[in-house]
């Protein structure tokens, strides 16, 4: 692996991540489109750890910026997402295998969901990458189930994988995370940003993959959902879940 990008959306979604990269080492920051990028090492492994802010543009500017200035050969997201299948539930950790934009619709010219002339609907995410995000997930919720339940009132979490969609909105109310539930059966979480990503790796053959973890399950009670998991616990997640990732990869 010659570097490894590493996106989130939010702060408190890259946990400790940019303090280890400075306790290990040298870390060089570059600002570029109103946007840090940390260059250095994290857990033995040579990444550009960057937020990307909240929506598809904001992501999709940001991949675009690892691949073409900073030289990125995969890219991983980590953060939260909203749970859409009845099985999905707060504290749960999805990993992506496909994603799709749930509010793209060119119809009558293109097949709703349809990205217009890319001819395709579902983005791939890389196999070797999510398998190693699997077992990372795994390992954290193995070794924090008591410490999760204690802590944070998350009770016996369980990792998935499978369909993620995202748009650029919050999913607030029974009624929408219904609507979502109609539209894909399969799907089984709601973000904002990691369908977005994927095109852009998509075009570009460069390798991505998505791990979130469930803040709220998109209806009435997610925003405060959202924001007390975002505040208390998402960091622990994804502190755990990026070092066990890294040294897996590394
Ligand atoms: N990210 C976390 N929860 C979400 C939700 N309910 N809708 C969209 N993005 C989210």
């Amino acid at each position: 692996m010659k570097r490894l990008g590493i996106m989130a959306a939010l702060s408190q979604e890259l946990g400790d991540l940019i303090a280890q990269m400075r306790a290990g080492g040298e870390v060089r920051t570059v600002t570029l489109g109103m946007r840090e990028y940390h260059v250095g090492e994290a857990h033995g492994v040579p990444v550009v750890v960057t937020l990307a802010r909240v929506g598809k543009v904001a992501a999709a500017a940001t991949a675009s910026a690892l691949i073409h200035v900073f030289g990125v050969d995969a890219i991983v997201f980590t953060g939260v997402a909203g749970g859409v299948h009845a099985d999905v539930r707060v504290g749960d950790i999805v990993v992506a295998d496909a994603l799709l934009q749930h509010d793209l619709d060119a119809s009558p010219f293109f097949p709703r969901y349809e990205v217009p002339l890319l001819d395709r609907t579902r983005f791939d995410a890389d196999r070797a990458f999510s398998d190693a995000l699997m077992t990372a997930a795994r390992g954290f919720i193995e070794t924090h189930a008591d410490a999760l339940a204690q802590r944070f009132a998350v009770s016996e979490p369980r990792v998935h994988r499978g369909l993620v969609v995202s748009g650029d909105r919050f999913i607030a109310s029974q009624e929408a995370v219904n609507a979502l539930r109609d539209a894909f059966p399969d799907a089984l979480a709601v973000e904002m940003e990691g369908a977005a990503l994927a095109q852009v790796c998509y075009e570009h053959g460069v390798p991505c993959a998505v791990v979130r973890t469930i803040s709220d399950t998109a209806d009435a009670e997610a925003p405060l959902s959202f924001a007390e998991f975002l505040t208390a616990i998402a960091g622990a997640y994804s502190s755990g879940l990026l070092a066990r990732f890294l040294t897996l990869v590394g």
